[in-house]
Order: structure tokens, then sequence, then C-alpha cells
């Protein structure tokens, strides 16, 4: 039977290396484990910390080749280049994780949006390093091929390089992610530098940054006024300068994401950003319409899973309370 995504147990002994960057990009080798993958940083370019890989499995007794691209910082940036447009969702948990890596999502954002739908909080503010990596390490054991990328939560990396770089290796360590987001511009460079230094990268955040709410006192849509455009554009280029791989950029109007997209070379992902940029993001539970709560002019909806896991529960109780479930065939 063939397996998609499969890299563990048998299929090891089948499992060639396809360098296909090594060529062009000038990689090291890479290294085939018995554990799974081994990723060599690239030093050739000024996108140091963009790594490629591409693994080809054999699957010599069905004849059957499949080839699984592990999404990683220096696809997107070529995804970009070939004006390939890049999705992302947020994951808190191992089977959506899995769920949306076998739907091919290119990354999944572990993202701070945890202390909403995940905890019940008002904010983004509550949710602590610990509740992050707990989250971070669900998710990534359920992912084989899109890139994950962890926010660092309030409190861990504003205002304190060291301290940033302490809570970034954290995450890197007890979780196996492949990257963090930090929100904020000019004022997290240094941050961003000491991360970066430490090889782990770096995705940007910019616009309506919700770590800010208590700044801002609003969720209304960001940078609509010449002064706070200016400063949001200087800022993209800031932290593209300091190192960061990619930028979102939250709520702020579509013709200014554009010329952000245009203006630096990484790759920019909106979220209530229009579409002249070079990726979407969108929370999941949002999307999905498990959380009906929240309602912005920028989400599309694709799904009521509220009602539906609702209807599916209501029926359950009905079942359970009419002594229909379990029947003669669901027991033993
Ligand atoms: O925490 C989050 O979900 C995010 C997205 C809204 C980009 O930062």
């Amino acid at each position: 039977m063939f397996v998609p995504w499969s890299l563990t147990g048998d299929n090891h002994e089948n499992m060639s290396w396809h360098d296909e960057y090594a060529g062009s990009h000038g990689f090291d080798e890479y290294d085939k484990t018995a554990g799974g993958i081994k990723r060599n940083m690239h030093n050739g370019n000024p996108y140091s910390n963009f790594v490629a890989l591409q693994v080809t499995i054999n699957y010599e007794e069905m004849s059957v080749q499949k080839t699984v691209k592990i999404v990683t910082t220096h696809v997107l940036y070529e995804m970009k280049l070939k004006g390939e447009k890049i999705s992302m969702l947020t994951a808190y948990d191992y089977s959506m994780a899995r769920i949306l890596d076998e739907a091919g999502i290119d990354v999944i954002l572990v993202g701070d949006s945890a202390s909403n739908v995940m905890a019940g909080y008002d904010t983004t503010l509550p949710i602590t390093l610990d509740n992050m990596i707990y989250h971070a390490a669900s998710v990534v054991r359920g992912v084989k091929r899109a890139l994950v990328v962890v926010d660092l939560p309030f409190g861990t990396y504003q205002g304190n390089s060291r301290e940033a770089l302490a809570s970034a290796i954290r995450i890197m360590k007890e979780t196996g992610a492949s990257a963090v987001k930090l929100e904020g511009g000019r004022e997290i460079v240094e941050s961003i530098e000491r991360i970066m230094s430490a090889g782990i990268p770096v995705m940007g955040h910019l616009g309506l940054t919700p770590q800010s709410i208590h700044k801002f006192g609003t969720y209304v849509v960001r940078a609509r006024d010449e002064e706070e455009a200016r400063k949001l554009k200087e800022d993209a280029k800031i932290i593209e300068k300091a190192g960061c791989f990619a930028i979102v950029l939250e709520k702020i109007p579509a013709a200014l994401a554009g010329e952000v997209a245009e203006s630096v070379r990484v790759p920019v992902i909106g979220i209530g950003a229009g579409r002249q940029v070079d990726g979407q993001v969108l929370v999941l539970h949002d999307m999905l319409g498990i959380n009906m709560e929240f309602s912005p002019r920028f989400l599309r909806r694709y799904h009521n899973l509220y009602d539906e896991i609702k209807g599916a529960v209501n029926h359950y109780i009905t079942d359970v309370r009419s002594g229909e479930f379990p029947s003669e065939k669901e027991q033993y």
C-alpha cells in the first residue's frame, strides 16, 4: 500500500536523498540519518539562513516513486521569485496539524492566537512560553512537509535581546519547529539580530500586532494615515535587513501591503492585507467556522464547523439517552 509523506519505519531502507538545490545554491551534502532529516546550512548568499531540501522516497517493491518537497525558508523565497502564492494557516495541536500538512499547506503558524481560540482569553497577552512550547511540540509531531513557525509570546522578547534568544532557543530545542515569529519593527531589531546569530530563522509581523493591543486600544485597520504607513514601510526594510526570512502584514490597506511586498525581497504574507502580497494566512478556527464570534471583513469562512460539531454532539446525546447507542454491533 502506498503511504504518502511517510519518512519513517521500513521506508528508510528505500530512501534516497535528492539534492535539487545543492548545485545551484551551493549546499553542502545532505545527510541521511536513521532518525529523519538532517538539514545542512548554506552560507553562500545573503539568505544564508534559507535551507532547501528535497527528499525522494523510492518504494522499490511497489515500483512507486513519490517526491516529498519539504518546505523551508528557502523554498518560500523561491516561491516569491516564481510568483507562486504561499498558503499559511495556524494550528495548535497534533490532529489538526496533520490534516493541514496532508492537505498541502506550505506554512503552519503556531500562533499566540492560541491564547484566544484554545484558551479562551480575550487577548494574546496571557499565553506563556511553556504553553506555546506545548502547542508547538504537538503540531510538529503531526507535520512532515510544512514549515512550522512559532510565535514568541508577549513578554519573552521585547526589550531584552538576551531573553529573546533564550526564548527562541527553548522553542527550537523543545519543539522541533523551524522558525520563530516576533511582532514589531525597529524596536525589536536587536532581538531579531541576536536570534538570527544563533541560526534561528525569524519571521516578522507588522501592522496590527495583537500583542500591542493595549497601546492601539482597538483592532481597527492600521497604517491608514501617512505617518504610520511611512513608518511601516521603513520597518519592513529594517527587519528584512536584520535578517527576517518573511514578514506577516496584518490588517493594513491593500495598496500599502502591495507596496511593501514589492519593496522587499523576502515573502510578505498578509492577513487582512489584500491580494497584492506573496501569500495569505488565516486563523484556523476562524476560517473553519469553529469560532463564530469573530467576523472581520477580511475573514472568509470555509465551513461552519461550530454547527456541524454541535449537531453531531446533539445526535450523540439523543442516541445515548434513547439507548440507541451502542447497538449490538458496537459491543463485545
Ligand atoms: O497568532 C496568530 O494567529 C497570528 C496570525 C494572525 C498571523 O499571528
